[in-house]
């Protein structure tokens, strides 16, 4: 059976700086696909420190190099979270060559520079993050520090326990078995499963897919928790600003997850305190 290479636990809690090439880090933050920054960076529109950096392979530092395009700065200073109700129909990206509607559309005067934490599909709706904060980005992105993420799940069919059981355990994909999942029968419906689920990767389109291999499909799927930040009362399509609480209960919840996971090897979890 295939595995899943074990990522490498870090030694202590994560102070992490993100290098990355100028392309891959400015299509990271949301703006552009990898092949248009490169495009901006070697027509010339791209400062690195002041400098204009026509190599898009240039290393650059995350929150400490400072990225201009068009002389406008990447980032203003001030971090910026925000929670916001993605709805189904919105894609996860800057802009869409096909006109369709992103979630920046729902940002309002909002429109700076700050960027999708991981993506939603298209049909997915529910909890998405936003920061200009990279680091943060990256404690809650990186499958490293084991944040958990909670979808509420139709089902096309009704799932069996044995079904449940395999997602619990770990299902098989074509990128490798999943880590166990933490699996909820919520009800059963006509004909339809209602379960939440809680994963600590965030593989592409890894709820459907794990769905698809336990023989069933997604009918409807909404994100509802990250870590301890939940949705709560927000309405569809409304977004809010974090709580600096809300932002501290989740670095430190990553970082704890991430120590223990470096201290025991453990795949287990403590489960999130809500905020
Ligand atoms: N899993 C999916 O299949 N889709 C999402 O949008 C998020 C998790």
């Amino acid at each position: 059976m295939k595995r899943r290479a074990k990522a490498a636990a870090p030694k202590q809690a994560p102070q992490k700086r993100v290098v990355k090439t100028l392309d891959r880090a400015l299509s990271r933050l949301g703006f552009c696909s990898r092949t248009e920054a490169a495009g901006w960076i070697r027509s010339g529109r791209v400062r690195v420190n002041g400098r204009e950096q026509t190599d898009p392979e240039a290393w650059v530092e995350l929150g400490r190099d400072r990225i201009t395009v068009d002389n406008k700065p990447l980032f203003e200073g001030r971090k910026r979270y925000l929670l916001l109700y993605k709805p189904k129909g919105y894609l996860t990206t800057w802009r869409d060559p096909q006109g369709r509607p992103t979630v920046y559309d729902l940002l309002g005067k909002t429109r700076e520079w700050i960027f999708p934490v991981g993506r939603l599909d298209l049909d997915t709706s529910g909890l998405l993050l936003m920061t200009n904060d990279s680091e943060f980005a990256e404690l809650v992105t990186n499958p490293e520090f084991h944040v958990p993420k909670t979808y509420l799940v139709k089902t096309s069919t009704l799932l069996s326990d044995e079904q449940l059981a395999a997602l619990r355990r770990g299902i098989e994909l074509k990128d490798g078995l999943t880590r166990p999942a933490q699996v909820v029968r919520l009800r059963d419906s006509g004909g339809r499963t209602f379960l939440e689920i809680t994963i600590t990767e965030g593989r592409n389109r890894q709820v459907r897919r794990m769905i698809e291999a336990a023989g069933s499909q997604v009918l409807k799927l909404v994100r509802t928790a990250i870590g301890p930040i939940r949705i709560g009362r927000l309405e569809i399509g409304k977004w809010r600003e974090l709580a600096p609480e809300e932002v501290r209960a989740l670095v430190t919840y990553a970082r704890r997850q991430a120590k223990r996971a470096a201290r025991t090897g453990s795949r287990r979890r403590e489960p999130p305190e809500p905020v």
